[in-house]
């Protein structure tokens, strides 16, 4: 942004050297364009009065001829508005840019994003929605700002339970479950037996010893290598991950069967990681177990809470397992920051994972780990989503009733769509609606899956989102497709006000984007976009395009009539939601 750097310059000239770099503090205002509150923040320190370093800054602003009015006001606020031609000189060199003014702040960065991570032998469901849309729209936001990004599915691929399956599966050999006996089936329903069958062996081990002995051995027998049970397991593992590839491919996230590194992947250096957190004596013997404990992680009742490393049977679970994986993303995938998409509440597995890991030395200084941490997303009642039985809601029909809404909505907005178009944009609408919604909402907070809301043609949807693109690209192809491509920038036109906010605003976006980055926060870029649609609307209203009086005035329209288009979908496309041509 010209005006932050034009401040920056200023404040660096006035300050003693000691105090140079420091933030310009350039906000939007209500009564400029900008109003630069660097004076209030650093008068203090450099021992003078804001009024009186407001001055200064205000007189060593080079290149004066940007503003249109420049003015200290109140206790030290320097008013900035910006000259016409400094603004379209602006819109100029954005549309002239592929990248739309974003920059490289992550340039290098090796980012591991570990997300969506379901588990084998079960169907994806509503708990996976959230961190596999989350998940991916870093990912991309993440990449594109230079980051070296790394994906990771870090799939439930291991434990005691699917040797209870196989055991289960192996006695009833009547159980069609293969993908090649299930003629005519797609890959989700062949997903969806195997899940009916966990349920039964599930109930057969809490009611039948005989069983469960059985299950044992089996368990023993799989974690010894056996291969006919090996062979079982690995068919359970690629069938679901047929499935769960269906899924991501319909949601159009980016996640590939190159990224899965499931927990299996670390079960040959669980003994090890154990041995070696007893040796340094950060994990300790206790009741049988091994475990650590922190001085920080208190129980309900006083007592401290362990991270349990090895169970008293000698048996290894989830936590030993993420040790193992955050030692191997260091050491073997070289990660200087670890993304885990992870519901909220498992902060405090979290937590202890990481304060481990540090202690053992496998998280470095240099090395950030974070738990991204999201809501709950819950049913119209309000409450954790469950279908009208009480069951978990499985993803593909939530994504079933989006797509069927938003058939309907579009159906009747635009009912002499061709058949085929209308597919394509109801897959489009209704996949982007459930996207939409839970990105816009706050990362942190619960939200109520309403499919009549998302999928709304108005308000902060993503429907609102795609058809706002597609508006600016149907003006577009009013017009002479030579004079849209040809159209430049003339800095000498008078500009209106609704043109003006909405150039300001195309300026912000490398700035939202970087924040994103900094908070890992999707919803800014989704009020970004939201305010940037409405900020076009209010622009076509007032200033016509294909009608405007002079052919500079037209030229100048047309470039801000595509670089909102190109931003609109560029930023959509961040957030791994299409944003056709037409709808
Ligand atoms: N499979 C786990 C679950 O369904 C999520 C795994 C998250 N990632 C991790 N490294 N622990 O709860």
């Amino acid at each position: 942004m010209v005006v932050e750097a034009a401040v920056s310059g200023a404040l660096d000239r006035v300050v003693p050297a000691e105090f140079a770099g420091a933030d310009p503090v350039v906000r939007r205002s209500e009564h400029a364009d900008f109003q630069a509150n660097a004076a209030l923040a650093q008068a203090k320190r450099i021992g003078s009065s804001p009024r009186e370093l407001a001055g200064q800054l205000l007189a060593a602003m080079d290149a004066p001829e940007m503003f249109a009015d420049a003015a200290v006001s109140g206790p030290g606020f320097v008013n900035l508005t910006l000259a016409d031609a400094a603004i379209w000189g602006q819109v100029a060199e954005r549309a002239g840019d592929a990248r739309l003014g974003a920059g490289l702040p992550e340039a290098g960065r090796r980012t591991v994003i570990d997300y969506s991570a379901p588990n084998i032998a079960k169907e994806m469901h509503v708990g996976h929605l959230r961190t596999t849309i989350i998940g991916d729209a870093l990912a991309r936001i993440l990449g594109f700002l230079g980051a070296d990004v790394i994906r990771q599915n870090h799939l439930g691929d291991w434990g005691t339970q699917f040797g209870m399956l196989i055991q289960y599966l192996d006695e009833h050999p009547e159980a069609h479950w293969r993908q090649q006996e299930l003629s005519g089936q797609d890959a989700t329903a062949s997903m969806s037996t195997l899940d009916t069958l966990y349920r039964a062996a599930r109930a057969q081990f809490d009611t039948d010893e005989g069983f469960v002995e059985r299950a044992r051995s089996r368990v023993v027998a799989l974690q010894a290598g056996d291969t006919a049970t090996l062979a079982t397991w690995r068919e359970l593992v690629a069938q679901s991950q047929q499935a769960f590839q269906a899924i991501y491919s319909r949601l159009g996230v980016l996640l590939a069967p190159e990224d899965a590194a499931g927990e299996s992947t670390y079960n040959p250096y669980l003994a090890e990681v154990v041995e070696e957190l007893l040796a340094t004596g950060v994990a300790v013997e206790s009741d049988g177990a091994v475990c650590v404990f922190f001085d920080d992680i208190i129980g309900p009742h006083g007592a401290p809470v362990p991270l349990i490393v090895r169970k008293s049977d000698g048996g290894y679970g989830y936590a030993t397992t993420d040790l193992a994986t955050i030692r191997y993303r260091v050491r073997e995938l070289k990660a200087e920051r670890i993304l885990y998409v992870v519901d909220a509440r498992q902060a405090q597995h979290f937590q202890m994972v990481f304060a481990t890991a540090r202690r053992a030395g496998w998280l470095g200084e240099d090395v950030e780990a974070v738990h991204v941490p999201f809501g709950t997303v819950l049913g119209p009642d309000g409450r954790p989503f469950k279908t009208r039985s009480g069951g978990t809601v499985r993803l593909g029909d939530l994504l079933d009733a989006a797509v069927d809404r938003a058939r309907a909505v579009v159906t009747e907005k635009d009912p002499d769509l061709d058949p085929q178009v209308l597919d394509q944009v109801v897959q489009a609408a209704g996949i982007g609606a459930v996207k939409y919604a839970d990105l816009s909402n706050s990362r942190i907070k619960d939200y109520v899956f309403d499919v009549e809301r998302m999928v709304s043609f108005t308000g902060d949807t993503g429907v609102y989102l795609q058809y706002a693109h597609t508006r600016i690209r149907s003006i577009l192809r009013r017009l002479p497709a030579e004079q849209v491509e040809h159209a430049t920038v003339d800095v000498t036109v008078a500009l209106r006000p609704a043109e003006r906010a909405l150039a300001l605003l195309l300026d912000e976006f490398a700035q939202v984007l970087a924040e994103v980055a900094a908070t890992l926060e999707p919803h800014r870029l989704c009020t970004y976009l939201f305010a940037l649609a409405k900020a076009f609307t209010d622009f076509y209203d007032t200033c016509p395009v294909v009608k405007a009086d002079t052919d500079s005035e037209r030229g100048n329209r047309i470039v801000l009539c595509r670089l909102a288009g190109d931003t609109l979908a560029q930023g959509l496309g961040l957030l791994g939601i299409t944003a056709p041509a037409r709808m």
